[in-house]
């Protein structure tokens, strides 16, 4: 099971490439729930070093019954230490990530990254 937070595309399309149907978090966060499954995997990307608020809220108010969670970070620039700042503020709240790894994307951050 591998759910995604995508804004233009890039962490949606990282997610297909490791399940045919994954599962959109803006909608899966209406119904709160327990996912159960051999390998769960979430899918999004880096805003300003840390995972989108969306995201974080999803982790929160969901229950994953799992041996193996994961977590995919897209980034345009740098992920700086989002992956360890991820891994730390999820541990303290339960949710055990076993492997997190970064993918470089094209940017969206539109204020920084020159389009031309
Ligand atoms: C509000 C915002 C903040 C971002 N912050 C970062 C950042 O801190 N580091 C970085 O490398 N990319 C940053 N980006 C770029 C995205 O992480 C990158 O383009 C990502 O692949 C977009 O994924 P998406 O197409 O699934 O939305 C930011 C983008 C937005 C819109």
């Amino acid at each position: 099971m591998v759910f995604y937070f995508t804004a233009t595309g890039n962490s949606l399309y990282v997610a297909k490439c490791i399940d045919e149907y994954p599962v959109s978090i803006p909608q899966a966060i209406k119904n709160s729930s327990i996912y159960s499954d051999n390998q769960i995997g979430i899918v999004c990307p880096v805003y300003c070093g840390e995972i989108p608020n969306t995201v974080k809220e999803f982790l929160k108010e969901s229950k994953f019954d799992t041996k193996y969670m994961y977590l995919i970070l897209t980034y345009g620039n740098s992920a700086s230490d989002c992956p360890e700042f991820t891994y730390n503020e999820f541990k303290a709240l339960g949710i055990n990530f076993d492997y997190i790894d970064t993918v470089h994307c094209v940017d969206n951050y539109l204020p920084v990254f020159d389009m031309a």
